[in-house]
Protein backbone atom coordinates (compact mmCIF):
# COMPACT_ATOMS: atom_id res chain seq x y z
CA UNK A 1 0.00 0.00 0.00
CA UNK A 2 1.17 3.70 -0.79
CA UNK A 3 1.49 6.05 1.88
CA UNK A 4 0.34 9.62 1.54
CA UNK A 5 2.52 12.36 0.81
CA UNK A 6 3.77 13.87 3.95
CA UNK A 7 3.35 17.78 4.33
CA UNK A 8 3.17 19.60 8.09
CA UNK A 9 3.68 23.27 9.46
CA UNK A 10 6.35 24.06 11.73
CA UNK A 11 6.50 26.82 14.60
CA UNK A 12 6.45 27.92 18.01
CA UNK A 13 3.44 27.59 19.53
CA UNK A 14 1.67 25.96 16.90
CA UNK A 15 -1.36 24.56 18.77
CA UNK A 16 -3.64 26.51 17.47
CA UNK A 17 -2.89 26.79 13.80
CA UNK A 18 -5.67 26.53 11.27
CA UNK A 19 -3.13 24.92 8.49
CA UNK A 20 -3.73 21.52 9.03
CA UNK A 21 -7.90 22.58 8.34
CA UNK A 22 -6.55 24.55 5.64
CA UNK A 23 -4.82 21.91 3.29
CA UNK A 24 -7.14 19.43 4.51
CA UNK A 25 -9.84 21.27 2.97
CA UNK A 26 -8.07 21.97 -0.19
CA UNK A 27 -7.02 18.14 -0.74
CA UNK A 28 -10.12 17.23 -0.20
CA UNK A 29 -11.49 19.72 -2.69
CA UNK A 30 -8.71 18.44 -5.25
CA UNK A 31 -8.33 14.55 -4.04
CA UNK A 32 -4.99 14.71 -3.49
CA UNK A 33 -3.43 11.92 -1.09
CA UNK A 34 -1.81 13.77 1.27
CA UNK A 35 -1.35 14.08 5.38
CA UNK A 36 -0.95 17.89 6.41
CA UNK A 37 0.19 17.98 10.55
CA UNK A 38 1.84 20.73 12.97
CA UNK A 39 5.18 20.25 14.70
CA UNK A 40 6.17 21.75 17.16
CA UNK A 41 9.79 23.11 17.17
CA UNK A 42 12.19 23.25 20.36
CA UNK A 43 13.85 26.32 20.87
CA UNK A 44 17.48 26.20 18.25
CA UNK A 45 15.58 22.79 16.97
CA UNK A 46 14.50 24.18 13.40
CA UNK A 47 17.34 22.42 11.26
CA UNK A 48 17.37 19.18 13.10
CA UNK A 49 13.78 18.73 12.81
CA UNK A 50 13.71 19.86 9.11
CA UNK A 51 16.52 17.66 8.16
CA UNK A 52 14.43 14.58 9.82
CA UNK A 53 11.16 15.24 8.55
CA UNK A 54 12.29 15.57 4.66
CA UNK A 55 14.79 12.45 5.51
CA UNK A 56 11.81 10.25 5.92
CA UNK A 57 10.23 11.12 2.72
CA UNK A 58 8.21 14.67 3.81
CA UNK A 59 7.06 16.63 0.53
CA UNK A 60 7.35 19.90 2.20
CA UNK A 61 6.53 22.28 4.76
CA UNK A 62 5.32 25.04 5.96
CA UNK A 63 7.05 27.84 8.60
CA UNK A 64 5.51 30.02 11.05
CA UNK A 65 7.02 32.11 13.50
CA UNK A 66 9.85 32.06 14.87
CA UNK A 67 11.43 29.92 12.27
CA UNK A 68 11.08 32.08 8.91
CA UNK A 69 14.51 33.03 8.98
CA UNK A 70 15.97 29.78 9.99
CA UNK A 71 14.00 28.05 6.93
CA UNK A 72 15.67 30.78 5.14
CA UNK A 73 19.10 29.36 6.26
CA UNK A 74 17.70 25.95 5.41
CA UNK A 75 16.43 25.92 2.09
CA UNK A 76 19.58 25.24 -0.78
CA UNK A 77 17.32 27.35 -3.36
CA UNK A 78 15.44 30.36 -2.86
CA UNK A 79 13.03 32.26 -5.22
CA UNK A 80 13.50 35.78 -5.84
CA UNK A 81 10.75 37.43 -3.18
CA UNK A 82 11.84 34.93 -0.17
CA UNK A 83 15.11 35.87 -0.91
CA UNK A 84 13.64 39.57 -0.55
CA UNK A 85 12.05 38.96 2.39
CA UNK A 86 14.80 37.18 4.47
CA UNK A 87 12.66 34.66 5.53
CA UNK A 88 10.76 31.46 4.14
CA UNK A 89 7.37 30.26 4.72
CA UNK A 90 7.32 27.41 2.40
CA UNK A 91 9.78 24.65 1.89
CA UNK A 92 9.43 22.33 -0.91
CA UNK A 93 11.54 18.94 -1.39
CA UNK A 94 12.68 18.57 -4.93
CA UNK A 95 13.08 16.04 -7.40
CA UNK A 96 16.54 15.94 -7.37
CA UNK A 97 16.48 16.16 -3.17
CA UNK A 98 17.24 19.66 -2.74
CA UNK A 99 14.72 21.85 -0.65
CA UNK A 100 13.45 24.90 -2.46
CA UNK A 101 12.01 27.86 -0.29
CA UNK A 102 9.78 30.43 -1.23
CA UNK A 103 7.50 33.01 1.02
CA UNK A 104 3.67 33.07 -0.01
CA UNK A 105 2.82 35.82 2.72
CA UNK A 106 2.60 38.70 0.11
CA UNK A 107 1.37 36.95 -2.82
CA UNK A 108 -1.37 35.93 -0.04
CA UNK A 109 -2.25 39.49 1.27
CA UNK A 110 -2.33 40.77 -2.25
CA UNK A 111 -4.71 38.18 -3.75
CA UNK A 112 -6.94 38.53 -0.45
CA UNK A 113 -7.35 42.20 -1.51
CA UNK A 114 -7.46 42.23 -5.19
CA UNK A 115 -9.63 38.66 -5.81
CA UNK A 116 -11.61 38.57 -2.55
CA UNK A 117 -12.29 42.29 -1.56
CA UNK A 118 -12.09 43.67 -4.77
CA UNK A 119 -9.87 46.29 -3.30
CA UNK A 120 -7.06 48.36 -5.58
CA UNK A 121 -3.28 49.09 -4.40
CA UNK A 122 -2.45 51.00 -8.03
CA UNK A 123 -1.88 54.51 -7.93
CA UNK A 124 -3.30 54.44 -4.14
CA UNK A 125 -1.37 55.80 -1.23
CA UNK A 126 -0.61 53.10 0.71
CA UNK A 127 0.56 53.34 4.72
CA UNK A 128 2.12 50.23 5.98
CA UNK A 129 2.11 50.27 10.19
CA UNK A 130 5.15 48.03 11.73
CA UNK A 131 8.18 47.03 10.29
CA UNK A 132 8.93 43.49 11.09
CA UNK A 133 9.51 40.58 9.40
CA UNK A 134 5.60 40.18 8.69
CA UNK A 135 5.85 43.82 6.73
CA UNK A 136 9.39 42.85 4.88
CA UNK A 137 7.64 39.72 3.60
CA UNK A 138 4.78 41.46 1.55
CA UNK A 139 6.56 44.65 0.41
CA UNK A 140 7.55 43.68 -2.56
CA UNK A 141 4.43 42.18 -3.63
CA UNK A 142 2.59 45.26 -2.96
CA UNK A 143 5.30 47.36 -4.86
CA UNK A 144 4.66 45.40 -7.96
CA UNK A 145 1.37 46.26 -7.88
CA UNK A 146 2.25 50.05 -8.45
CA UNK A 147 0.55 52.20 -5.41
CA UNK A 148 0.99 55.92 -5.66
CA UNK A 149 3.43 55.34 -3.00
CA UNK A 150 4.02 53.39 0.16
CA UNK A 151 5.07 55.06 3.95
CA UNK A 152 6.16 52.76 6.83
CA UNK A 153 5.22 53.97 9.81
CA UNK A 154 7.09 52.15 13.53
CA UNK A 155 7.36 52.64 17.02
CA UNK A 156 11.22 52.18 16.13
CA UNK A 157 11.52 54.50 13.47
CA UNK A 158 15.14 53.23 11.96
CA UNK A 159 13.52 49.99 11.43
CA UNK A 160 10.87 51.77 9.25
CA UNK A 161 13.53 53.93 7.54
CA UNK A 162 16.00 50.91 7.01
CA UNK A 163 13.05 48.70 5.29
CA UNK A 164 12.43 51.60 3.11
CA UNK A 165 15.91 52.43 1.28
CA UNK A 166 16.15 48.30 1.31
CA UNK A 167 12.89 48.38 -1.06
CA UNK A 168 13.30 51.67 -2.65
CA UNK A 169 14.71 50.66 -5.81
CA UNK A 170 10.91 48.77 -6.40
CA UNK A 171 9.03 51.99 -5.97
CA UNK A 172 8.38 55.19 -3.67
CA UNK A 173 8.72 54.06 0.00
CA UNK A 174 9.79 56.20 2.52
CA UNK A 175 9.80 55.51 6.78
CA UNK A 176 8.32 57.74 9.66
CA UNK A 177 7.31 57.66 13.25
CA UNK A 178 3.58 57.55 14.06
CA UNK A 179 3.86 60.95 15.02
CA UNK A 180 5.41 61.96 11.32
CA UNK A 181 1.86 60.59 9.85
CA UNK A 182 -0.02 64.03 10.90
CA UNK A 183 -1.70 66.07 7.85
CA UNK A 184 -1.39 62.64 5.57
CA UNK A 185 -4.35 60.80 3.94
CA UNK A 186 -4.28 57.06 2.70
CA UNK A 187 -6.08 55.30 0.59
CA UNK A 188 -5.01 52.15 1.73
CA UNK A 189 -3.72 50.83 5.43
CA UNK A 190 -2.30 48.09 6.70
CA UNK A 191 -1.78 47.01 9.94
CA UNK A 192 1.15 44.84 10.11
CA UNK A 193 2.39 45.74 13.69
CA UNK A 194 1.81 42.70 16.13
CA UNK A 195 -0.01 45.42 18.69
CA UNK A 196 -3.25 43.40 17.94
CA UNK A 197 -2.27 40.83 20.28
CA UNK A 198 -1.84 42.80 22.95
CA UNK A 199 -5.26 44.41 22.55
CA UNK A 200 -3.20 47.84 21.47
CA UNK A 201 -3.11 49.78 18.28
CA UNK A 202 -0.14 52.22 17.40
CA UNK A 203 -0.82 55.79 18.14
CA UNK A 204 -2.44 57.19 14.43
CA UNK A 205 -3.54 60.87 13.99
CA UNK A 206 -6.77 62.20 12.70
CA UNK A 207 -8.30 62.19 9.28
CA UNK A 208 -6.06 59.50 8.33
CA UNK A 209 -8.33 57.92 5.90
CA UNK A 210 -9.34 59.19 2.38
CA UNK A 211 -13.27 58.63 1.41
CA UNK A 212 -12.56 55.26 0.14
CA UNK A 213 -9.78 54.25 2.31
CA UNK A 214 -9.76 50.46 3.04
CA UNK A 215 -8.07 49.18 5.89
CA UNK A 216 -6.81 45.48 6.61
CA UNK A 217 -5.54 44.16 9.48
CA UNK A 218 -2.56 41.23 8.75
CA UNK A 219 -3.83 39.65 11.78
CA UNK A 220 -7.11 37.58 12.26
CA UNK A 221 -9.63 37.05 15.32
CA UNK A 222 -13.77 35.76 15.73
CA UNK A 223 -13.57 39.65 16.87
CA UNK A 224 -12.68 42.38 15.19
CA UNK A 225 -8.91 43.37 16.19
CA UNK A 226 -8.18 47.46 17.63
CA UNK A 227 -6.86 48.29 14.49
CA UNK A 228 -10.33 47.00 13.07
CA UNK A 229 -12.43 48.78 15.73
CA UNK A 230 -10.47 52.20 15.00
CA UNK A 231 -10.61 52.06 11.31
CA UNK A 232 -14.45 51.26 11.46
CA UNK A 233 -15.03 54.81 13.90
CA UNK A 234 -12.71 56.78 11.46
CA UNK A 235 -15.19 55.76 8.98
CA UNK A 236 -13.39 53.62 6.76
CA UNK A 237 -14.89 52.49 3.34
CA UNK A 238 -13.79 48.80 4.22
CA UNK A 239 -12.07 46.59 6.36
CA UNK A 240 -10.40 43.74 7.05
CA UNK A 241 -9.01 40.90 8.97
CA UNK A 242 -6.30 38.89 7.53
CA UNK A 243 -8.29 35.89 7.39
CA UNK A 244 -7.95 35.33 3.78
CA UNK A 245 -4.51 36.10 3.59
CA UNK A 246 -4.09 33.87 5.52
CA UNK A 247 -5.79 31.35 3.23
CA UNK A 248 -4.43 32.48 0.19
CA UNK A 249 -1.05 32.06 1.08
CA UNK A 250 -1.75 28.57 2.19
CA UNK A 251 -3.15 28.19 -1.34
CA UNK A 252 -0.25 29.41 -2.87
CA UNK A 253 1.92 26.68 -1.03
CA UNK A 254 -0.43 24.31 -2.41
CA UNK A 255 0.08 25.19 -5.27
CA UNK A 256 4.07 24.86 -5.42
CA UNK A 257 3.24 21.42 -3.94
CA UNK A 258 0.76 20.01 -5.66
CA UNK A 259 0.81 21.85 -8.99
CA UNK A 260 -2.95 22.82 -8.32
CA UNK A 261 -4.91 26.38 -7.77
CA UNK A 262 -7.03 25.52 -4.80
CA UNK A 263 -10.56 27.25 -4.79
CA UNK A 264 -10.28 29.87 -1.73
CA UNK A 265 -13.46 31.58 -1.36
CA UNK A 266 -15.20 27.79 0.39
CA UNK A 267 -12.12 27.22 2.75
CA UNK A 268 -12.25 30.65 3.90
CA UNK A 269 -15.82 30.70 4.80
CA UNK A 270 -15.27 27.48 6.80
CA UNK A 271 -12.40 28.09 8.55
CA UNK A 272 -14.51 31.80 9.51
CA UNK A 273 -17.29 29.63 10.39
CA UNK A 274 -14.81 27.62 12.77
CA UNK A 275 -13.23 30.57 14.04
CA UNK A 276 -16.29 31.68 15.42
CA UNK A 277 -17.93 28.48 16.86
CA UNK A 278 -14.26 28.14 18.66
CA UNK A 279 -15.12 31.41 20.38
CA UNK A 280 -18.90 30.40 21.43
P1 LIG B 1 6.61 40.10 12.99
O1 LIG B 1 7.60 39.10 12.48
O2 LIG B 1 5.26 39.54 13.36
O3 LIG B 1 6.51 41.30 12.12
P2 LIG B 1 8.34 41.57 14.75
O4 LIG B 1 9.45 41.47 13.78
O5 LIG B 1 8.62 41.38 16.21
O6 LIG B 1 7.19 40.55 14.42
O7 LIG B 1 7.64 42.99 14.52
C1 LIG B 1 6.57 43.43 15.29
C2 LIG B 1 6.14 44.82 14.81
O8 LIG B 1 5.05 45.27 15.60
C3 LIG B 1 7.22 45.89 14.94
O9 LIG B 1 7.08 46.80 13.90
C4 LIG B 1 6.88 46.52 16.31
O10 LIG B 1 7.37 47.83 16.46
P3 LIG B 1 8.91 48.09 16.94
O11 LIG B 1 9.77 47.73 15.78
O12 LIG B 1 8.96 49.52 17.28
O13 LIG B 1 9.11 47.18 18.13
C5 LIG B 1 5.39 46.52 16.22
N1 LIG B 1 4.70 46.60 17.52
C6 LIG B 1 4.55 45.61 18.43
N2 LIG B 1 3.81 46.02 19.48
C7 LIG B 1 3.45 47.31 19.21
C8 LIG B 1 2.69 48.31 19.91
N3 LIG B 1 2.12 48.03 21.08
N4 LIG B 1 2.54 49.51 19.32
C9 LIG B 1 3.11 49.79 18.13
N5 LIG B 1 3.85 48.90 17.44
C10 LIG B 1 4.03 47.69 17.96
Amino acid sequence: MSQSDQYAVFGNPIRHSKSPEIHAAFAAQSKQDMIYRTHLVEEGKFAESAHRFFDNGGKGLNITVPCKVDAFRFADTLSDRARRAGAVNTLAKQDDGTIYGDNTDGAGIVRDMLENLAWDVTDRRVLILGAGGAVRGILSPLLARSPSHIVIANRTVKKAQDLAREFSELGEVRGCRYEGLAGSQFDLVINGTSASMAGELPPLPAELLSETACCYDMMYSADPTPFMRWAAGDAAWAVSDGLGMLVEQAAESFCIWRGIRPNTGPVIEQIRASLNKSTD
